[in-house]
């Protein structure tokens, strides 16, 4: 509920906010700093995406700013509109300037884990599509190593279960030895992404050799795309509670 309300100021937090939302405030309001005029910007998806937005759409309601947003989601279209940010596709827009998204975790190598709120195949073709990509994060997204996150892989519905046993030898050839596969459920069936796909979220525990992973799931044909980002991340832009923000 308190991502619906408009930050009260730029330049910090409503203390009415949970200590959650200051971080993801903080984060989200420096990180639309990177905006300028003329831009066409990413826009991700999730709980500090949606932050990201709202701080966006303030410069551009109170500062006049003249920007094109591609959003990733349909949650995030509807909240770009909401909030005044012209809104258009990746196919209008041609390509991007920069995209800013959240994410699930994040490594040293700025290698990351996306998919929690189950976008990450718009999110990597939008951020593969951008000059740059901006992470906001809090600091509990902060690992050593990939994989104590699931990590989401946007499965095809037809043959499914064929696609998840696949899935599955391949972990076992790549010797990964925790490897629960679960479809993510919705409701009383199972999620459904905004390209009428199914998430199977791959309960790892850590993902020693993401590179070798990620091509491995790719290459099973009912594999749409795995949530891992690597070679796209250019910075980390981390908020804390108390409204502190680094970037990386
Ligand atoms: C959505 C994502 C999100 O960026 C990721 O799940 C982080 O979400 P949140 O900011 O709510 O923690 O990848 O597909």
């Amino acid at each position: 509920a308190t991502q619906t309300a408009t930050p009260a100021t730029p330049n910090g937090a409503p203390d009415a906010l949970g200590a959650a939302d200051r971080a993801k405030f903080a984060a989200s309001w420096r990180s639309v700093g990177f905006v300028e005029d003329g831009m066409k910007v990413g826009l991700g998806t999730g709980s500090t995406a949606a932050w990201m937005v709202k701080c966006l759409g303030l410069r551009v309601r109170r500062e006049g700013l003249k920007i094109v947003g591609v959003p990733t989601s349909s949650r995030t279209a509807a909240l770009a509109r909401e909030v005044g940010i012209e809104v258009t596709s990746l196919d209008q827009a041609g390509w991007l300037d920069l995209t800013i998204d959240g994410a699930d975790e994040f490594d040293p190598a700025f290698r990351l884990i996306k998919g929690g709120g189950g976008a990450h195949l718009r999110e990597k073709i939008v951020a593969a599509a951008s000059d740059r990509m901006v992470v906001i994060a809090d600091p509990d997204k902060d690992v050593a190593t990939l994989g104590a996150f699931p990590l989401p892989v946007e499965v095809i519905p037809f043959g499914m279960d064929a696609t998840r046993r696949l899935v599955e030898r391949a972990l076992a050839d790549l010797d990964v030895d925790q490897r629960r596969t679960v479809f993510r459920p919705a409701g009383e069936g199972l999620f459904v992404t905004d390209e009428g796909n199914h998430t199977l979220d791959l309960h790892l525990g850590r993902i020693g050799d993401p590179e070798a992973l990620s091509q491995a799931l790719n290459a099973i044909p009912g594999v749409v795309e795995n949530g891992l980002f690597m070679d796209i991340c250019d910075a980390v832009v981390i908020g804390r509670e108390d409204g502190h923000v680094v970037t990386r």
